[in-house]
């Protein structure tokens, strides 16, 4: 499974791109927004986070009907080589993404809940299916769940004749809100998770490697002074 980082913060994908092991970046409206950004820098924005990240990174188009995302989608594809053009599960974002494909323009289909969703993205051509997981909890269901069952029933299939340029369709986990979120995806195996900067944090961490680590010091130091 692969890292995505779910963010629009400049300074959290430059760090997680440090630490070696990300694959790509998703944004969204929201994100964007709790950065503080404008409409006017929204483009040049996006170029920076591809100049950080060595793999795809989703802008979303927040335009309405067919032809407006189409043509949003086309500028932002126009951006920076990685960019991928994120698309809402809907009839418009469907027939956006069949025509967008096509043109070989990468899209990652998003707010994705059902498996019936899952399977209209990936015959439209999404090269990326986003099913939200975190969202199910809040609503008191298994997002986990609802996860494996796209996973398994994306598998059953072949999408390859469906996608941008014959590439591999890839399901991305979403709206991840824990560690374990991660854990459940890869063991089931989505082949990303996009992941906010915090969750990605508490990924690296556990107590008992804390633990360790403190003793190993601890006894070096009587190493050093023996
Ligand atoms: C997916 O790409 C979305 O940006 C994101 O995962 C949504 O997560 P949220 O439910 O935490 O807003």
């Amino acid at each position: 499974m692969k890292f995505f980082l779910d963010t629009a913060d400049l300074d959290e994908i430059a760090e997680a791109a440090s630490w070696g092991a990300l694959a790509g970046v998703t944004t969204n409206p929201t994100l964007y927004s709790r950065i503080g950004g404008k409409l006017s820098g929204f483009h040049d924005h996006i170029a920076r986070i591809c100049e950080l990240v060595d793999g795809p990174v989703s802008a979303e188009s927040v335009a309405m009907t067919r032809d407006e995302i189409i043509r949003d989608g086309r500028e932002l594809a126009a951006i920076a080589p990685n960019v991928v053009v994120k698309v809402p599960t809907m009839v418009e974002g469907l027939a956006a993404t069949r025509v967008l494909a096509d043109e070989g323009i990468p899209v990652n289909m998003t707010l994705c809940f059902t498996v019936p969703q899952a399977i209209l993205a990936a015959r439209a051509g999404a090269r990326y299916i986003s099913p939200f997981v975190g969202r199910f909890d809040d609503i008191s269901e298994d997002g986990i769940a609802q996860l494996d069952d796209v996973v398994t029933a994306i598998g059953n299939y072949d999408f390859a004749g469906d996608t941008a340029n014959g590439e591999k369709l890839e399901i991305i986990a979403a709206s991840i809100r824990s560690a374990n979120h991660v854990a459940q995806a890869a063991l089931m195996g989505a082949d990303i998770a996009t992941v906010p900067f915090g969750i990605l944090k508490k990924c690296v961490q556990h107590p008992l490697t804390d633990r360790g680590l403190d003793a190993f010091m601890k006894d070096w130091e009587k190493v050093q002074s023996a």
